[in-house]
Parts: structure tokens; sequence; C-alpha cells
């Protein structure tokens, strides 16, 4: 008898298409490095998720040390068995915490950074400004935060944006087969700018994998991140933002700007500097 193909966890599928954390750590370090004149070391990773950017906060150097906020024991735990060993001496650089990052308490750090729109779940002003007043709270005296926000006509539309993903061996040794991502903006409402959105799989072998993660968020605008982080205290707010290349597609060079004309869509970082 032939044993049953196991679909691997979808932890792997989200990694291996959403994230970018190699750039993530590049700019925020670059950033960081442009306004204090010194390196970064201590990151603390809010909406951490797996801890795949706090693992490659880490990875880069010995004295760089991360601590990773999620709300999700399971995927905290998902994190320690199949990232974080994988560090080997490293390892012990990072610190998971389970709790809000509303409330979870940290050693001051240098850079907080909370990707992947994560905290789109804060639909208020009220809420949003509260959470940033608690970052900056967190961070040290010069500390910088970083966040990114995704915009452009189509980022207001119903749509299904499939993506092919190559298939990949992951630290663990688990083996993951091309596969299709596709982001399912399914709901946005004019009135208040609450969107559902949706990331589904297909796996061939393993058909598709329906409402894989699902988003509830306020699609907030730039001007209003940059109005909140200043109405939180942090000195200023800049906006970084990519140019394009030949054929029309980010050429993942950020700059900050004033100045941006609108496209089909685009993904910002704001910086928030204490
Ligand atoms: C969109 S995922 C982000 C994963 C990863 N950090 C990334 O950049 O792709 C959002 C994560 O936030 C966590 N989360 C949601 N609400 C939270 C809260 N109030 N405090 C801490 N974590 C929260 C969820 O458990 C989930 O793992």
């Amino acid at each position: 008898m032939t044993k049953k193909k196991q679909l691997p966890d979808l932890h792997y599928f989200y990694e291996a298409s959403v994230q970018g954390v190699d750039w993530d750590v590049d700019f925020a370090a670059r950033v960081f490095k442009n306004k204090r004149n010194r390196k970064p070391l201590d990151l603390r990773e809010d909406f951490c998720g797996t801890a795949a950017l706090a693992c490659e906060w880490v990875g880069h150097s010995s004295k760089r040390r991360a601590w990773g906020v999620d709300i999700d024991q399971p995927t905290l735990d998902w994190s320690m068995e199949h990232n974080i060993p994988y560090l080997d001496k490293k390892a012990g650089k990072i610190e998971l915490v389970c709790g809000d990052v509303m409330t979870a308490k940290t050693p001051p750090v240098d850079l907080v950074m909370a990707l992947n729109f994560s905290y789109c779940i804060f639909k208020t002003r009220d809420l949003l400004r509260a959470y940033f007043e608690k970052v900056r709270k967190n961070l040290k005296k010069d500390g910088i935060f970083v966040i990114d926000l995704y915009g452009g006509t189509e980022a207001i539309e119903a749509k299904l944006e499939p993506r092919d993903v190559d298939g990949f061996t992951a630290a663990d040794g688990t083996k993951v087969p091309p596969f299709e991502y596709i982001w399912d903006q399914d709901v946005y409402n004019v009135i208040d700018h609450h969107v559902v959105n949706y990331i589904h799989f297909k796996v061939p072998g393993f058909g598709k994998i329906e409402k894989a993660f699902t988003y509830d968020w306020r699609l907030w605008t730039l001007p209003e991140i940059q109005e909140l982080l200043i109405e939180a205290g942090f000195k200023s707010a800049e906006v970084y933002l990519h140019g394009w290349n030949d054929e029309g597609e980010s050429d993942d060079t950020y700059k900050k700007r004033t100045y941006y004309e609108n496209s089909l869509g685009w993904v910002a970082y704001i910086v928030g500097i204490k």
C-alpha cells in the first residue's frame, strides 16, 4: 500500500508567497543607520506569526536580538518547531511572547516592525493611535517603527490575483511543491474602508485550499497613518515607495517620497521616527 501524501503546513505556503523578510530587514537596517548613524541591534516583531522576520533579523549577526509578539500560541509553537531551531547558535537570540501587541511586555528596542498590514485590524483612529502610542513606548529613545501599507486603484476593487510560486525545501527539510497563491479581495466598503481579503492556495495533488487565511481590516490611507503616528508622539513620519522597472513592475528600490503618482498597485513602507 502506498502512503498518502500529506499537505505541508499552510505556514510554509504563506511564508513563501507573502513574505520578503530579507528585503524588509535590509530596508529597516538601512533607514535606521541613515537616521541614527549606528547599526540597530534589537527588533520587536509585532504580529510576528511564525516569526520569519525575527529569524531573518538575528540570522544576520550574532549581536542582534529579537522579540516576536503574537496572540496565537499554535503559530508561535510552529515557529519554535520549524523556524527557530534552524538558526542553530542564534536560536537563543529570539524570544517569542504570546500576547496582545497592546499589552505584551518586552525590553525597549531599536526597531519595532509590524508588517503585512497586520495593524489594519485596528479599525478606528482611537485604536490605531493607541497602538502607535504603545509602540512608541516599546522603543528606545532613538527607536524607529516600520510598517507597510498597500494601495493603488486596484486595492479598492474586488479582484482575484493568482501567482505561481516555485517549490522549495524548507529549513527543516520539508519539501513544499510548486503551488498557486491567490490573493482575493472580496469585500470593500466605500463607507468605512473596511475590507475582507482571503488567501487561497492551489496545490497540485491536494486541490484548492479555500480561505487558508482571512483578513478583516480597515484599509487605511497613507495620510491617515502619517497623521496618527504624529498624534501618537512620533517626531516624524516618512513614506518610502518603490519605482518601476521596464516591465511596469516594482523595481523594489524604496526611496523616501513626498509625491507619488497613483498606480494599479503599490506597497509602501511607513517609518515613524521617535
Ligand atoms: C497577517 S499575520 C502576519 C504574519 C507575519 N508577521 C507577516 O508579516 O506576514 C497576522 C498575525 O497577527 C496575529 N494577531 C492578530 N491580532 C493580534 C494582536 N492583537 N496581538 C498580537 N498578535 C495578533 C495573528 O495571530 C497573526 O499571526
